[in-house]
């Protein structure tokens, strides 16, 4: 497994992703394909300029242009000031193999090694088994319920946090 920074080429797995009612179910439902062609140009523009870690999940480094699915750091304001959130999506030919666990765990070593981010939040769903599930195996303290906005629509979460340079398991 890689992860590889987000390029203009990833329209198709961006559509696969956020468009699909099941691999939205936990996140508002799915979002429309108009749109994905700019979302992913404006991802690939932020990646590549390190203001965003938005990483494509590669299974086998020899056929990059394949993904399983992608992991995500970013900044971003709330009522409490910036935070630092990690987000992530496996694909559903890829779940269950533990591939969405070892990208987590392998970004967050990355933030780790260059010291970058900070303290980590995540917010799966409260009904996402395998996203608490990730969060509970690689050093994240549960916080509390919280609901959270997500392209206008309220979500009911969990709030994780971890520090990588010391809580990462
Ligand atoms: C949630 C998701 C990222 C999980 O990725 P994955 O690669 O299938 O997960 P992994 O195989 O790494 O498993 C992670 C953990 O969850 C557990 N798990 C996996 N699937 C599960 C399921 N359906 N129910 C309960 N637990 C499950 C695994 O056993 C593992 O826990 P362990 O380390 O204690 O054994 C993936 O299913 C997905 O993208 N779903 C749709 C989109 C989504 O929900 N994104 C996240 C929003 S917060």
């Amino acid at each position: 497994m890689q992860l590889r920074n987000v390029s203009p080429g990833d329209v198709d797995a961006y559509v696969r992703m956020r468009c699909d009612p099941a691999m939205m179910a936990d996140l508002g439902g799915p979002l429309p394909r108009e749109g994905m062609a700019d979302k992913v140009r404006r991802d690939a523009r932020q990646a590549a300029a390190d203001l965003a870690w938005l990483k494509m999940i590669v299974p086998d480094p020899a056929t990059p242009d394949l993904v399983a699915g992608t992991v995500t750091i970013w900044s971003h304001d709330t009522d409490d000031g910036p935070i630092s959130e990690i987000g992530w999506m496996v694909l559903p030919d890829f779940q269950g193999q533990g591939l969405g666990k070892r990208a987590v765990r392998t970004l967050l070593q990355q933030a780790r090694d260059e010291d970058r981010w900070d303290i980590v939040h995540a917010f799966p769903a409260t009904s996402n088994a395998a996203s608490n599930g990730i969060c509970r195996s690689v050093g994240f303290r549960f916080v509390s319920e919280a609901s959270v906005t997500f392209a206008g629509q309220v979500l009911k979460t969990n709030h994780w946090v971890m520090d990588p340079r010391t809580d990462l398991v």
